[in-house]
């Protein structure tokens, strides 16, 4: 994001674009606050048939749908599940759960995010942030694709949105060019002071790159999914929370709150609107109403070379200790 994009972040905000989701079934993930909450708010107020607010602990889940009912009048539309994205049984029950569970299943908002601010390592033997973001975030996409592949009809292409982060485009440089991914799983590699999550949100465009190829309908070439990346502005939720154990941070995110962050609601309405915008934002970077470039990383031979050597360190990461990875992704 450039400074001048920052400063008016706050005044200019997304449009408010309401379409209708009647009919639809709708996962939202990471959705008992922030970002996730508000758009499955936004979800239900639209009409969705069916939004499952895909959460790590319950009791915060029924507190989300309690007031998702509450605000919307409509119940029996929003369901809580419990996902962790921590933990690969989870992600594979929820996903199992979802194949199983709807007739079809039209959207999967893939917005569980962290912004991890020192290293900690998984149980998988990764960096947390790039467990939740990357990893975690992938699996879940592959593991939902053939169900969202079953669901396109012949009016209606299914959605999977996953958030990225306008931050990665301040990713001038990787550690490796070779060994990107694994570069930042370590210690020494951890990307301090918020890089490792800009890192993580432009590994999340590659694996978009990746997803888009998966997507594509084996006989006619077109996509049976769209896969938008959506980027909501700098929004005032939860992401900076172990930014306020430190109390010289908790002061300038308090400023930064004031002055240039926009609420979660305006920040969903890009959510919404990506989604709305059909195949124009498929494999595509959207932010504030507009397709953008997404990241200088992403650009050129050498953009195209790093998406190709993540994809397969991402896959072979996942396939390590899910082997039906390999299966979902054709290899
Ligand atoms: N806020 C911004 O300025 C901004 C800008 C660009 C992109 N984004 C992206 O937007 C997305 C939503 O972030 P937010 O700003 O709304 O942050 P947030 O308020 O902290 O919400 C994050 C959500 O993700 C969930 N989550 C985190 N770890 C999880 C795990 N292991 N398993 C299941 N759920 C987990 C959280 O659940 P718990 O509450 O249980 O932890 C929460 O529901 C993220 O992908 C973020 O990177 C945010």
């Amino acid at each position: 994001m450039g400074l001048s994009e920052l400063l008016t972040n706050k005044w200019i905000v997304p449009k408010d674009v309401r379409p209708s989701f009647k009919g639809c079934n709708v996962i939202v993930t990471g959705a008992n606050v922030g970002l996730g909450y508000e758009t499955a708010l936004k979800f239900v107020q639209l009409g969705a048939n069916r939004v499952v607010l895909a959460v790590r602990t319950l009791s915060k889940g029924e507190e989300a749908k309690r007031q998702v009912e509450s605000k919307t009048g409509r119940t029996g539309v929003a369901e809580v599940w419990q996902l962790d994205m921590l933990n690969y049984d989870s992600i594979k029950a929820f996903a199992d759960k979802a194949t199983k569970d709807f007739d079809h299943l039209d959207i999967a908002c893939l917005n569980a995010g962290i912004a991890g601010l020192s290293y900690q390592e998984s149980d998988y033997g990764y960096e947390r942030t790039m467990q939740v973001n990357v990893l975690s975030t992938t699996l879940l996409a592959l593991l939902l694709m053939p169900k969202l592949k079953a669901s396109r009809t012949a009016t209606y292409t299914p959605v999977l949105e996953m958030v990225g982060s306008s931050n990665a485009g301040l990713v001038s440089k990787l550690h490796s060019d070779r060994t990107p991914f694994a570069s930042y799983n370590t210690p020494t590699g951890f990307g301090k002071v918020g890089v490792q999550y800009n890192v993580s949100k432009l590994f999340v465009l590659y694996v978009q790159a990746g997803l888009v190829d998966l997507a594509k309908n084996k006989e006619s070439g077109n996509p049976d999914v769209f896969i938008p990346v959506v980027c909501p502005g700098a929004t005032n939720s939860e992401l900076g929370r172990e930014v306020k154990a430190w109390l010289v941070l908790r002061v300038l995110l308090w400023l930064f709150e004031v002055l240039i962050q926009r609420t979660t609601e305006e920040g969903a309405r890009t959510y919404i609107s990506g989604i709305d915008q059909g195949e124009k934002t498929h494999g595509e970077f959207w932010k504030d109403d507009k397709i953008r470039a997404p990241a200088p990383l992403m650009a050129g031979e050498k953009g195209k070379q790093l998406r190709a050597t993540v994809w397969e360190e991402v896959v072979d990461a996942l396939a390590k200790d899910v082997p039906e990875v390999r299966q979902l992704v054709g290899t």
